[in-house]
């Protein structure tokens, strides 16, 4: 028996299934909803319990502490309805957005390929549209497990049938490790649920932006910068990419030829371990040389949760307003509820 779930200031209704967690049954509805993760790391989709019965599902308690529980919060991407509800959000949400509503969507791999060290890229051809606005990630299901994991999408919004994502192998990781670089091949088919994630170029801005991006968090920035110069959404973009060694890197010739085309883009892979022609040293350091000065720009950041938050607060020291910088983090959950199936 499904529930009904209501937010209390924008008097919007989702229908939630038992076993449905409310962010879910919300952005199914197309009713969006504050969230970065759906994981249960980040806390952003933390909502007030004004009436109702729920369970925390796996909501962790670093991110939810008992005290918050006390209070009467939940995480809407890990909390059930047990009874219908009202509740609220914590963060304002946003309504000058036109968001897409969640939906499942399979396909077969096109492309599976090694792209810099312990990295793949891979090609979804869907069978169906997913559209998306650019920086968004879908959440792939690890064939033959239970397990869900985020990845972002690198193409962009314009193509909609065919999704392209790059991984990092993660040692012992579900997904990766067990998964995408052991068994999976080309023309598997796999199943998605997307789009996902409050990071990405949502709307045109007049100032110019710095993005920065650790491995694989240069997935969104694919997107974005591809959007930001097809559509004229941003005046000026310089595009860092950080990586230890040459090995790292991939997708350099994209975009050096992309920025050949651009006079307002500019591209700078940067590394901090290996000597080379190009810039050395840790990425943010590139950007604080680069810039004495962030007043009127933004940022967009995106990679490891270290070096995002070093990213940020280099850029808080060069005068850039947090509001003006939007990050991802590729946060890992501890998961308990995906062992891996013996059958493929
Ligand atoms: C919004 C978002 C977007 C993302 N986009 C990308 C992307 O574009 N590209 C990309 O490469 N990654 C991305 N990630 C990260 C990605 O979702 C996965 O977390 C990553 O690929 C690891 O998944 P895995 O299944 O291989 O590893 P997991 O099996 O999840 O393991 C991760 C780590 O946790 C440990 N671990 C697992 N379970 C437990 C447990 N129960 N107790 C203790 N430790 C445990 C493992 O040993 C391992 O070290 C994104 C993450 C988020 C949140
Ligand atoms: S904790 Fe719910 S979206 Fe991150």
């Amino acid at each position: 028996m499904a529930f009904d779930v209501k937010l209390k200031s924008l008097g919007k209704t989702a229908r939630a299934e038992p076993d449905q967690p409310l962010l879910d049954a919300f952005l199914r509805d197309g009713v969006w909803l504050p969230h970065n993760c759906t994981q249960g790391t980040c806390g952003s989709c933390k909502c007030r319990v004004e009436s109702g019965e729920f369970d925390h599902g796996n909501a962790p308690l670093s991110t939810l502490t008992e005290e918050e529980r006390a209070q009467g919060l939940l995480l809407g991407c890990q909390a059930r309805a047990k009874s219908d509800m009202v509740i609220e959000p914590i963060t304002a949400v946003e309504d000058d957005v036109v968001h897409h509503p969640l939906r499942d969507v399979a396909g077969r791999i096109a492309v599976l390929e090694d792209i810099a060290r312990d990295t793949r890229r891979l090609v979804i051809e869907l069978d169906d549209d997913m559209t998306f606005l650019a920086g968004q990630y879908a959440e792939i299901k690890v064939p033959g497990t239970s397990a869900w994991r985020q990845y972002s999408m690198a193409n962009p919004p314009s193509e909609t049938r065919r999704l392209e994502f790059h991984l990092k192998r993660t040692e012992g990781g579900i997904a990766t490790d067990q998964w995408l670089f052991r068994r999976a091949a080309v023309g598997d088919r796999v199943e998605l649920k997307g789009p996902l994630g409050n990071f990405g170029l949502f709307r045109p801005q007049d100032d110019p932006a710095i993005l920065i991006a650790g491995g694989t968090g240069l997935a969104p920035m694919k997107s974005i910068v591809q959007h930001a110069l097809a559509e004229g959404l941003i005046p000026e973009i310089w595009l860092y990419h950080g990586g230890r060694g040459a090995a790292d890197l991939y997708d350099g010739e994209f975009f050096e030829a992309l920025a050949d085309r651009h006079p307002n883009f500019h591209y700078r892979p940067c590394l901090s371990e290996d000597t080379w022609d190009g810039r050395c040293g840790m990425v943010t350091d590139c950007v604080l040389e680069d810039f004495k000065s962030c007043k009127g720009m933004s940022a967009y950041l995106c990679g490891p949760p270290a070096m995002v938050q070093a990213a940020g607060k280099a850029l808080k020291r060069r005068r850039m307003p947090p509001r003006r910088t939007f990050k991802e983090e590729f946060t890992t959950a501890e998961h308990a509820d995906a062992p891996l199936a013996k059958a493929g």
